[in-house]
């Protein structure tokens, strides 16, 4: 039996035959009769053809979906023929592109097979028309995004799995609404489940924001309405800054702190020496156990320093002795001691090196040799008077504080090259104040929320305001 409304359907949307192929351009050439901006249907107004809009292209019993790209107009001679009833003399041709076909209901992106000449094109059914412009499997749930600027009464929805389960990019010129859509999208991610429990258990969503564009601005914290994305329940926002100690902190476990990864990438780290270097100093657990025995870590400085000032090589820096225990004192901070003050005082004044004797020595009342017997016994009970107190040295600093002692160690020792490392040790320096504005360890989770905002927009490692 014979379908009508099939029958009718397919009278009333054709729009013409396939009249060339040349590979994805297809040229349609369109009954005359339908000349018109819209057609009305079933008390529907269904858009006809125009460039931009989509046809179908029927083969067989599959359907192409080609878009339109050009519309040409030729006088049709043959239509002036005498006296003979007036006909439209314009033949009208459309130039398509195929960009898909129907399966199953549904609209797929690719080209599979091309028309023949002489199949029948279609203007899409208002079915056909929203599979085309719904990016998202049929069944799924979809989030609706707004409606089509050609056509506002087509709403545009992509599916939730689609787009937040996988990798997405939003490309566009400066100012043409990425951002915006950015948190168009998660806005209405967050609207549409802010109250579904599996959700805000188990939705996990961390922004990294280099423009400080999805935290809140402070007097919109209180209304939830005007709150980027989500308000405050969904969203935790951290605000780093460089420029003031007032920011937030973020949390971090010990690992990531200790992640020799961490302390590559915030210190520009080469990776042919100074990448293994902090590998070597945050993996090892020498430091670790000699810090918790503050006695032996005050033997193995003392150490180091009389071996410091009995190299006789001459390519090794004079002041080095002098410098690991400055550097020794800026680690401890606070937990500096005075003793430790009067010790680098009386270095300065009274350590020397004798060029012509390639040796160091002591000039006070009594000069000491460093090349004689006796220099080890004149200079340990100095360095052993000293009373190090690294109990509050933590966190960053104690990594910074294991980072300077292997480096002294190295150099003292001829393991590591200084021109190698010493551009490292500077940049930590400079930085470290700035790292222990942002980060702090702790056992609390970053992710608590569904929704994490880190804000770096007053993030700048190259300096910091002191
Ligand atoms: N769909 C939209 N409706 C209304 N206004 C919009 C829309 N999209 C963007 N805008 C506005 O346009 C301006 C620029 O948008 P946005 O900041 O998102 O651009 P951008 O592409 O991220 O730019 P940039 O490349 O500079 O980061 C903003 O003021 C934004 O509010
Ligand atoms: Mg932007």
């Amino acid at each position: 039996m014979i379908d009508e409304d099939l029958l009718q359907d397919e009278s009333v949307f054709r729009v013409g035959t396939v009249a060339a192929v040349e590979g994805r351009r297809v040229r349609i050439s369109v009954d005359k009769l339908k000349n018109g901006s819209h057609l009305l249907y079933k008390g529907d107004i269904v858009r006809n053809v125009a460039v931009g809009s989509y046809v179908k292209i029927v083969k067989g019993f599959s359907a192409m979906i080609a878009k339109v790209d050009g519309e040409h107009v030729r006088e049709d001679r043959a239509a002036f023929g005498g006296y003979q009833r007036t006909v439209d003399p314009l033949a009208r041709s459309l130039d398509v592109s195929l960009v898909g076909f129907l399966e199953d209901g549904g609209f797929e992106r690719g080209i599979r097979e091309l028309p023949l000449l002489d199949n029948e094109c279609f203007i899409l059914t208002t079915a056909e028309f929203e599979s085309v412009h719904r990016f998202a499997t049929a069944g799924v749930p979809a989030l609706s995004i707004g409606v089509l600027a050609t056509e506002p009464t087509q709403t545009v929805a992509v599916g939730i799995d689609d787009i937040f389960a996988s990798h997405i990019g939003i490309f566009g010129n400066t100012g043409s609404g990425k951002s915006y859509t950015l948190a168009k999208l998660y806005h209405e991610l967050f609207k549409r489940f802010a109250s579904n429990p599996g959700f805000l258990q188990r939705a996990q969503f961390v922004l990294i924001d280099f423009n400080g564009e999805y935290v809140d601005r402070p007097a919109d914290l209180n209304d939830y309405g005007t709150a980027v994305i989500a308000g405050p329940p969904l969203k935790r926002s951290y605000a780093l800054s460089t420029k003031s100690t007032l920011g937030d902190t973020l949390p971090l476990p010990r690992a990531a702190v200790h992640d020799p990864m961490f302390w590559t990438v915030l210190l520009d780290a080469t990776e042919k020496t100074q990448a293994p270097f902090l590998t070597r100093v945050l993996t090892s657990t020498y430091w670790e156990t000699l810090l918790s025995a503050p006695g032996d870590l005050q033997e193995v400085i003392a150490d180091l320093v009389i071996r410091a000032t009995k190299a006789t090589d001459p390519t090794t820096d004079r002041q080095i002795s002098v410098n690991f225990l400055e550097e020794i004192q800026a680690c401890l901070g606070e937990a500096d001691s005075e003793e430790l003050a009067a010790l680098i005082q009386e270095f300065r004044a009274c350590l020397q090196y004798h060029s012509k004797a390639a040796t160091y020595f002591w000039q006070a009342e009594h000069i000491y040799w460093a090349n004689d017997a006796s220099w080890e016994g004149f200079l340990k009970p100095k360095l052993a008077a000293l009373r190090l107190d690294v109990s509050a040295v933590t966190d960053v600093d104690l990594i910074r504080f294991k980072i300077v002692l292997q480096y002294y160690r190295d150099i003292i020792s001829g393991f590591a090259n200084r021109e190698h490392l010493a551009p490292l040790i500077k940049r930590m320096h400079s930085r470290v104040p700035s790292i222990k504005r942002l980060v702090r360890i702790s056992d609390e989770s970053v992710t608590d929320a569904p929704l994490t905002v880190v804000s770096l927009r007053d993030v700048n490692l190259g300096c910091v305001n002191k």
